[in-house]
């Protein structure tokens, strides 16, 4: 009796310490993805910055070359119909480096914030894919905390990249507002949906979701946000709740198991 009552005490002993092995462990790995997702936006920010400031300079030059080389071959048709040509190109590979850097990271979101990059990215996306978007962005007094616009445009260009890939939605509306002490960016789709099983697989932390799922809800749990997937036969939306006197918040386990987030994708 006395050696399986010592027995229990040193097996809930270990599975103590286990468990708490397991939430150091998880507190890292979340710190660790928080920490990527931060040199990844960097990195975008500067491959965009780079792209910009060289390819694109390059470009801009060999523009005014071919403005010289237009004007010493005026008596020349054949040349010229040659030099339009080369102008047409440099024009196509100019307004390509402005598109890719613009995406990597759109300057507007540094300049003047997260509701005209919205504007923007959702016009060029709808031209890019086909799909016709409405935008209903309300525009805020103040500027956004840099970290929450990121994390904000970042949600809203996985969201419809998703709405493109999976969806199949001919239409969607984008919505940004503010609410008593939060922002709210939600994104419907009008497609097929997302079926009740898969819906509950995507609801939990599992393998069944994304590199885009993970990362959005780890943007918004590092801002104290929390992202909610509702999906039947008609479409899908994806809503973004952020507070606004959101901080980084250390990385905490057990802020995950709120009551809330059950319900939470
Ligand atoms: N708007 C949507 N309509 C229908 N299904 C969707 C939609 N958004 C997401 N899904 C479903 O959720 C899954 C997970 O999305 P998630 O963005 O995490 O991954 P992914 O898009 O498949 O891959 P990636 O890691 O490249 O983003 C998708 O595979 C798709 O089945
Ligand atoms: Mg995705």
């Amino acid at each position: 009796m006395w050696i399986r009552s010592k027995q229990s005490k040193q097996l809930a002993l270990e599975h103590q310490e286990l468990e708490s092995l397991v939430l150091a462990r998880t507190a890292e790995l979340q710190k660790l993805s928080q920490r990527l997702l931060k040199v990844q936006d960097e990195e975008r920010r500067r491959f965009a910055r780079d792209l910009h400031d060289s390819t694109g300079q390059t470009l801009s030059a060999l523009k005014m070359s071919i403005l010289f080389m237009r004007q010493s071959c005026k008596e020349d048709p054949a040349k010229l119909a040659l030099i339009s040509d080369v102008e047409a190109l440099a024009d196509q590979a100019l307004e390509e480096i402005r598109t890719i850097s613009y995406l990597l990271h759109p300057p507007l979101l540094d300049e003047v914030g997260f509701a005209c990059a919205a504007e923007w990215y959702i016009e060029g996306f709808s031209k890019r894919s086909g799909i016709n978007v409405k935008a209903e962005i309300a525009t805020l007094r103040d500027r956004l905390p840099k970290s929450m616009e990121v994390a904000l445009f970042r949600v809203l260009q996985e969201s419809l990249t998703n709405v493109h890939r999976h969806s199949g939605a001919s239409d969607a509306i984008v919505y940004f507002k503010r609410e008593a002490e939060t922002v709210v960016l939600e994104i419907r789709d009008f497609g097929k949906g997302i079926s009740a099983e898969r819906l509950r697989l995507l609801r939990r932390v599992s393998a069944e979701a994304g590199v885009g799922l993970a990362g959005m809800r780890e943007r918004l749990h590092e801002l104290n946000g929390h992202l909610e997937i509702e999906s039947d036969g008609h479409g899908t939306s994806l809503r973004a709740t952020v507070p606004l006197y959101a901080v980084a918040r250390p990385v905490q386990f057990e802020d995950r198991s709120a009551p809330m987030e059950a319900a939470q994708a």
